[in-house]
């Protein structure tokens, strides 16, 4: 996951692979509830792990729920509709977090049961409205009391007299969210049948469609008469289907059908685990949108193959209103139409996260497109030529959906890279989103960025290379370590260091199975971290490296490490010889005093015993041996930039190195 400022996303060519989404949080949370109401043990595949199903596992297991949890595979034992007595005397009170998914169907399945909990969330949840639930819950004999304002959570939930004989009535104009949890509840109480009527117009349809599907899952079938009323069979029970698979999110899907339709070629599709055209999720209906502007789309049961069909693509006008999360997908597929697009009926992309409407607009303009915002529409022209697209530093409001849209505009036909502001603001829906991006898309190698960061042994570069690396989200290649392992790996199969063996060690070079895992490194599967840390390790490397053989053996490995979004490597010949086009090089320096004395104060921490002078004299030795070598003898690069940091600080330097690269990016200052 990305939590750095921004995130530059290299400008991108084409895209082909497979990706796993995860699952879709209203399909989610509905099942953990629908499971823990249900008679016998169900076992959910797929689950999303984020906050909302967080809490209501939480209190699932309150309530005295068994659950069992292995990653993203849950098993629920069923209560099969009845409360056990919650452990302990007294109030059972119910952490429910900003969860509304989880506070609004719980309040309504506890308050028909009846009991003694108590209902409570962060700040921000006792500002979001619970009134019109607990209107319908009392006309029928609820009893529900606020603990705080009238209409908010927190509340507390008492013993319940039910009358269920005249139909219940729930507005339907303020959130669908309410009449899912009276569908979700009362078949707990359905000795008789029950109807429940709404009142208002009925919004967010799609919704209701996935909790009738899913309670059909769990044996209780409601007739629907259009969107007016509801009628729950009497003896309705829930009935454990045994194992779920839960659909990946059909929103989260909507990037990466678009980035078929911009990218992928019919001979290396974006194939799409978990989702199909037949999804219970509203959401899905993008696939109908994006092949109006030229997609291929193909289907199974759980998966979708998408490809680019017409290029450039078709403009479209089109009411959204059924599809508001993923068109904003299509404002951005519209970058690649020829013509204007115009979508229609999104008024409630003002009341989201952010004003939607006003930051899509804002946003599309920076990258060069003419945009019209009206009170209930968006219309996009694209930039009239590659000429006129501007690399733009795309600000995401807190918005995941911004960040995950934008990031397509990296396929910009001049060429420029994206920046993402926040990239962090994912989390909400899809923590791995530009993970599973750059693992299903290609950039021109030269495109994705090196920063190269050589220098003598000692000098700091490995620090400010990783604190590098993680400001700006890059890989990181300690390049030493590569040496390192070498060496160890010859002295392991009882080699000599010396030109006789050049060959037989630089064969060894090409076999080695290394694994840098975190902070770890394995060298055939066993950890090395620390075996190749110590002085005699460096002076080891600094042997083999001076073999021509050796440093050729892993050329091909160091450059693999170029991946997207970017790289910084940390050595001695990263800027002449490995990298030689990267587009910012530091060639860092410090004193010898210095770099002993850092090497000491390393070595201490670790627990390691050294002299100062025998360290000096080691590190001497070894630039010494770095310098004079025959093949990329250590020296700064003809364009790279000094830096001596003895009396910089390791975030000076970093603010400085920082700064140097911002002033080669197209995107102006920070
Ligand atoms: O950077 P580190 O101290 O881990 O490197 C160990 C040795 O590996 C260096 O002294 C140098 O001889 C060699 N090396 C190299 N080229 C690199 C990185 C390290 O020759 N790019």
């Amino acid at each position: 996951m990305f939590s750095t400022a921004f995130l530059d996303v290299p400008p991108l060519t084409s895209a082909g692979g497979t990706v796993f989404l995860p699952g879709s949080k209203s399909i989610s949370n509905r099942v953990l509830l629908l499971s823990a109401l249900s008679q016998g043990s169900t076992t959910l595949h797929g689950l999303l792990e984020s906050d909302d199903t967080r809490v209501m596992l939480g209190a699932l297991r309150q309530l005295g729920c068994e659950v069992r949890q292995t990653g993203s595979t849950v098993e629920i034992d069923g209560l099969a509709g009845r409360l056990p007595h919650p452990k302990g005397e007294g109030t059972c009170s119910l952490f429910m977090g900003n969860a509304g998914t989880a506070i609004r169907p719980l309040t309504a399945a506890l308050a028909v049961l009846g009991g003694d909990f108590e209902l409570r969330g962060v700040a921000r949840m006792h500002e979001r409205p619970i009134g019109d639930l607990v209107d319908a819950l009392r006309q029928l004999g609820c009893q529900i009391d606020y603990l705080g304002q009238a209409g908010f959570p927190p509340l507390h939930i008492g013993h319940a007299t039910l009358k269920l004989d005249k139909p219940i009535r729930v507005r339907g104009d303020v959130s669908s969210q309410f009449l899912t949890s009276l569908l979700i509840a009362l078949p707990l109480v359905a000795q008789k049948s029950i109807v429940i009527e709404v009142l208002g117009e009925l919004i967010s349809r799609p919704y209701i469609q996935i909790t009738l599907k899913l309670l059909e899952r769990f044996g209780v079938v409601v007739k629907r008469e259009g969107w007016q009323r509801f009628t729950i069979a009497a003896d309705s029970q829930f009935k454990s289907p045994g194992a779920l698979q839960i659909e990946a999110d059909a929103s989260s899907a909507s990037y990466f059908i678009a980035l078929g339709t911009i990218a992928a070629d019919h001979r290396n599709k974006i194939r799409i685990e978990g989702v199909g055209a037949d999804s219970i999720q509203g959401d899905i209906r993008f696939i109908e949108a994006a092949q109006k502007m030229g997609a291929q789309v193909e289907s199974g049961s759980s998966w979708l193959e998408v490809s680019r069909g017409s290029w450039p693509l078709k403009a479209i006008d089109l009411d959204c209103n059924h599809i508001p999360d993923a068109a904003m997908t299509l404002a951005v597929l519209a970058l690649y139409a020829k013509g204007s697009s115009t979508l229609r009926n999104i008024a409630s992309w003002r009341v989201k996260e952010t004003d939607r409407l006003t930051a899509m607009a804002c946003e599309l303009r920076k990258l060069g497109a003419t945009v019209e915002e009206g009170a209930d529409f968006i219309r996009i022209t694209p930039p009239a030529s590659p000429d006129h697209w501007r690399a733009a530093s795309i600000h995401t409001y807190d918005d995941h959906r911004m960040a995950m849209c934008f990031a397509l505009a990296a396929f910009n036909p001049a060429g420029l890279p994206v920046r993402i502001e926040d990239p962090g603001c994912v989390a909400k829906t899809f923590p791995d989103y530009f993970e599973a991006l750059f693992s299903v898309v290609q950039a021109l190698p030269h495109a994705i960025p090196v920063i190269c960061m050589d220098g003598p042994s000692a000098s700091g570069k490995g620090t400010l290379a990783a604190a590098l690396a993680k400001a700006l989200g890059y890989h990181l290649l300690d390049s030493g370590s590569l040496y390192r392992i070498t060496a160890l790996a010859a002295v392991q199969a009882g080699l000599t260091l010396d030109s006789l063996q050049e060959q037989t060690i630089a064969a060894l070079a090409t076999k080695l199975k290394i694994e840098f895992d975190q902070n770890l490194v394995r060298l055939d599967g066993v950890d090395v971290t620390a075996a190749i840390r110590s002085e005699e390790a460096g002076m080891n490397a600094s042997k083999v490296a001076a073999m021509p053989q050796v440093r050729l053996a892993l050329l091909n490995l160091q450059r693999g490490f170029r991946q997207l979004p970017g790289l910084v490597a940390d050595g001695r010949d990263m800027g002449t010889v490995v990298f030689s086009d990267a587009p910012l090089k530091v060639f860092l320096t410090a004193s010898a005093e210095q770099r002993a004395q850092r090497r000491h104060k390393q070595l201490i921490s670790n627990g390691i015993s050294a002299t100062l002078p025998s360290l000096r004299a080691d590190l001497q030795a070894r630039d010494a041996r770095d310098s004079a070598r025959s093949v990329a003898p250590l020296k700064p690069a003809q364009d790279a930039k000094l830096l001596d940091n003895s009396d910089l600080s390791i975030e000076k330097s970093l603010a400085l190195v920082l700064h140097w690269w911002q002033g080669k990016q197209p995107f102006g200052a920070i």
